[in-house]
């Protein structure tokens, strides 16, 4: 059976830099995966990703909430769904995302947020969600390393610390719900990358 994978994490984690390592892996081994990513993944969902991350634009928590569950619903009708009847499905991001940032960070609560998202989906839930937790600084230094890429990253430290609590709230909540499985993102990339790759195979990939 295909299935359903999604990548999470705080900003930094790391989970991106090991998503391009999988896939690789996969398609090496000449096995069909579908990768996209959140805001984002289909012509509607990038175009909405530019309103939600430009830095120019003054929105509310609760118009962000509904631009990323407007992006969500797109992906899973026009790209998740579809790809599911003959490949996996690898996404960088998905609901817990909105939970953590939506929810937590900008306070709007988090069952409120899954309520929102749920009527979306259409029942579809994650056969794996890889939690890359990670501590605030370690993170920090990471993001250094990079730099900003959009308005959100832009936050205040508060902000980023919230994140990094809430996706521990998410994941004591919804472990069971959303399949989370929790990644010590801590370590080297090769080392990631194995826990990463035992997690899915055990998944049956
Ligand atoms: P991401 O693509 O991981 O950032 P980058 O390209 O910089 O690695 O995510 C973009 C930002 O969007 C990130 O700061 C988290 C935020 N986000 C939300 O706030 N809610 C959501 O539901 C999603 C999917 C992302």
């Amino acid at each position: 059976m295909n299935k359903f994978i999604v990548f999470e994490g705080p900003d930094g984690c790391g989970k991106t830099t090991i998503l391009d390592l999988v896939e690789k892996h996969f398609l090496e081994k000449g096995i069909s995966v579908v990768r996209t990513r959140e805001p984002g993944g289909t012509d509607l969902g990038e175009e909405v990703r530019q309103i939600a991350l430009s830095s120019k634009s003054n929105i509310s928590p609760m118009t962000e909430a509904f631009l990323m569950s407007t992006s969500r619903s797109q992906l899973v009708d026009e790209l998740i769904l579809p790809s599911l009847e003959s490949s996996h499905v690898f996404t960088d991001r998905f609901v817990p995302s909105s939970l953590v940032y939506q929810g937590v960070a900008r306070d709007l609560g988090i069952e409120q947020i899954k309520e929102l998202n749920d009527f979306a989906l259409k029942g579809l839930r994650p056969h794996i969600t890889l939690y890359f937790a990670i501590d605030y600084e370690s993170s920090l230094k990471r993001k250094e390393l990079r730099g900003s890429t959009d308005n959100i990253e832009d936050e205040a430290e508060e902000f980023h610390k919230d994140i990094h609590q809430g996706y521990e709230i998410v994941y004591n909540m919804y472990k069971d719900y959303y399949n989370i499985v929790k990644i010590d993102a801590t370590k080297e990339i090769d080392d990631v990358f194995n826990q990463v790759m035992e997690v899915l195979n055990k998944g049956g990939l």
